[in-house]
C-alpha cells in the first residue's frame, strides 16, 4: 500500500472482509452462526423504512452489479416500470462458470444466510413477493445447502408469510440448472427457468421491463445481493468510504493459478494486483509473473506491466481489459499462453449455444487453428486468420459469450506474437510440458 500512497491513491487497510467476515466461524452456514455475527440486521432496518427509501440508499451506495458487467445496482432496480398490480420478480443469478471465477460459490457456501437476506431486502425494495435464486447444475453441493439454508429462513420466520410481523410476504424458490455456461447470460437464464432451452433472447426489452414470464424482473448476481445487507445496516457513506469515487466498496478478488497462497481476498476496489499478490504470499516458487486476466477468461489479459493497476472499473478498462467478475489467474514464466488461450478456446467452442452463427461458428474454427497451432502445424497465415475471425465475432455475436471468446485470443497475439510465432516456426512448444499440468 505505500506504493498506492505514492501514486496518489488514498491509503486503505488491504483486507475489508465484510462477506467473508464469518466464513470461518464454526457452522458459518448456520442461521445462529449469522445471527451470532449481526445478521439479519439489515433486513430489520430495511423493513423500518419505505422500499423507496432502500432503492435510494442503494443508488447512493454506487454499488455496481458484481456479475461482472458491473452495472449500477440501485439504477437497474429503478429501471422497474410502475406497479401494475401484477406480479414482479427478483431471479439471482447463482450461474457462476466463467473460467478462473469462484467468488459466488464459496459464499453461497460459507454464507448462504447472507445471500437469503438480499433476496428478502431486495424484494421488499422492489416489491416482489417471488424471489428465484437459480444455481449452477453441476454444484450440487451448493444447492442442497441453499435448499437447507431457505428452509431455515421459513422456519424462523424470515421468509413466507408475513415476514417478521411486516405484513410483507416472500415466496423463494432454489432452482438448479442443468450445467450450462450461457445459462448464466440473464435472458438464457429466464428461459431455462421457464422449462424452455436456455438461450439468450434478444435485448431490449431488458429483464427490468419484460423477463421471467414476461413480466419486470430484476436479475442480479449472488455477491451484488449479498452486498445489499450490510450496505442497509450500515449506511451508503459507510460503503462509499471503502473502493474509488465510481467503483466504490469492496469486492471478493479471487487469486487462482501459481500464487503461494490461492484463495479469496476480499478488498477495496481499486487494489492493485502488487498489493493482492503480497497478500497471498506471492508468485509460487518465486518465479516470475507471466501474464493473468483481471475478471475471468473473458476478459483481455495483462501482464506485469499492469501489476500497479488499480483493479476497479475505470482504471482496468483505460489500461485496455475489464475488471469483470474479479477472478485472477495468474499464470508465471513457465506457462505456454497458447496452450492456455487453447484451453479457454476449447470452452466457449463448447459452451456456445449455438444460436448465433459468428459465435457457434467462429469459435469451432478458432478451436481448431489455435489447436494446429499448439500441435506445431500451424503456418505463419494463422494468425492473421485468428484475427480475422474474432473481428468477425467481436459485436456481430448475439450476447457477450462471442465477444468473450476472442479477448484472450486477441490479447494474447498482440502481447505474445512471438510466441506464437516460435510454436509455428518451431514445430510445437517450446515449454517444457510439465509446465502444462495446470490445464490439463
Ligand atoms: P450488460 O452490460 O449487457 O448488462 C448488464 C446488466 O445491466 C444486465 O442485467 C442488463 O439487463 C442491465 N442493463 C443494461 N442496460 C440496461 C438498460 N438500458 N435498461 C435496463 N437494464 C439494463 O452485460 P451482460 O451481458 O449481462 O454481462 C456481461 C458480463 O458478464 C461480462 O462483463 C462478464 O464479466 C460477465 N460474465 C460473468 C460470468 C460469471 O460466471 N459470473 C460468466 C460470463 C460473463
Amino acid at each position: 500500500s505505500e506504493q498506492s500512497v505514492a501514486a496518489g491513491r488514498p491509503s486503505h487497510d488491504p483486507l475489508t472482509p465484510v462477506l467473508s467476515d464469518t466464513w470461518d466461524a464454526d457452522r458459518s452456514w448456520t442461521l445462529q452462526a449469522y445471527r451470532d455475527h449481526g445478521g439479519y440486521a439489515g433486513l430489520r432496518a430495511a423493513l423500518a423504512q419505505e422500499p423507496a427509501d432502500v432503492v435510494a440508499t442503494v443508488k447512493a451506495s454506487g454499488l455496481r452489479g458484481r456479475g461482472g458487467a458491473g452495472f449500477p445496482t440501485g439504477m437497474k432496480w429503478g429501471f422497474l416500470p410502475p406497479p401494475d398490480g401484477g406480479p414482479r420478480y427478483l431471479v439471482v443469478n447463482a450461474d457462476e462458470s466463467e473460467p478462473g471465477t469462484c467468488k459466488d460459490i464459496p459464499l453461497m457456501m460459507a454464507s448462504p444466510q447472507a445471500l437469503i437476506e438480499g433476496v428478502a431486502i431486495t424484494s421488499y425494495a422492489i416489491g416482489c413477493h417471488h424471489a428465484f435464486i437459480y444455481v449452477r447444475g453441476e454444484v450440487l453441493h451448493v444447492y442442497r445447502r441453499l435448499l437447507r439454508a431457505v428452509e431455515e429462513a421459513y422456519a424462523a420466520g424470515l421468509l413466507g408469510k408475513d415476514v417478521q410481523g411486516s405484513g410483507f410476504d416472500l415466496e423463494v424458490t432454489v432452482h438448479a440448472g442443468a450445467g450450462a455456461y450461457i445459462c448464466g447470460e440473464e435472458t438464457a437464464l429466464l428461459d431455462s427457468l421457464e422449462g424452455l432451452r436456455g438461450q439468450p433472447r434478444l435485448k431490449p426489452p431488458f429483464p427490468a421491463v419484460a423477463g421471467l414470464y414476461a413480466r419486470p424482473t430484476v436479475v442480479n448476481n449472488v455477491e451484488s445481493i449479498a452486498s445489499v445487507p450490510s450496505i442497509v445496516a450500515r449506511g451508503a457513506d459507510w460503503f462509499t468510504s471503502m473502493g474509488t469515487e465510481r467503483s466504490a466498496g469492496y469486492g471478493l478478488f479471487s487469486l487462482s493459478g501459481h500464487v503461494t497462497r490461492p484463495g479469496q481476498y476480499e478488498a477495496p476496489l481499486g487494489t492493485t494486483l502488487r498489493e493482492l499478490l503480497d497478500l497471498a504470499g506471492g508468485m509460487r516458487g518465486g518465479k516470475a509473473l507471466k501474464f493473468w486476466t483481471p475478471g475471468g477468461s473473458s476478459t483481455p489479459i495483462f501482464t506485469d506491466a499492469h501489476l500497479d493497476t488499480p483493479l476497479d472499473y475505470e482504471s482496468v478498462a483505460k489500461a485496455g481489459s475489464m475488471l469483470g467478475t474479479r477472478a485472477l489467474q495468474i499464470f508465471d514464466e513457465t506457462t505456454c499462453v497458447v496452450r492456455a488461450v487453447s484451453r479457454w478456446t476449447d470452452f466457449y467452442a463448447h459452451e456456445s449455444c449455438g444460436k448465433c452463427t459468428p459465435c457457434r461458428e467462429g469459435t469451432y474454427w478458432m478451436k481448431q487453428v489455435l489447436a494446429r497451432i499448439e500441435g506445431g502445424q500451424g503456418t505463419e497465415a494463422d494468425l492473421d486468420l485468428l484475427l480475422d475471425t474474432c473481428d468477425n465475432i467481436l459485436g456481430r455475436a448475439f450476447c457477450a459469450l462471442g465477444d468473450g471468446a476472442t479477448s484472450p485470443v486477441t490479447s494474447s497475439i498482440e502481447l505474445f506474437r512471438a510466441e506464437y510465432e516460435a510454436h509455428i516456426t518451431g514445430g510445437g512448444c517450446p515449454f517444457d510440458p510439465a509446465a502444462a499440468a495446470l490445464f490439463d
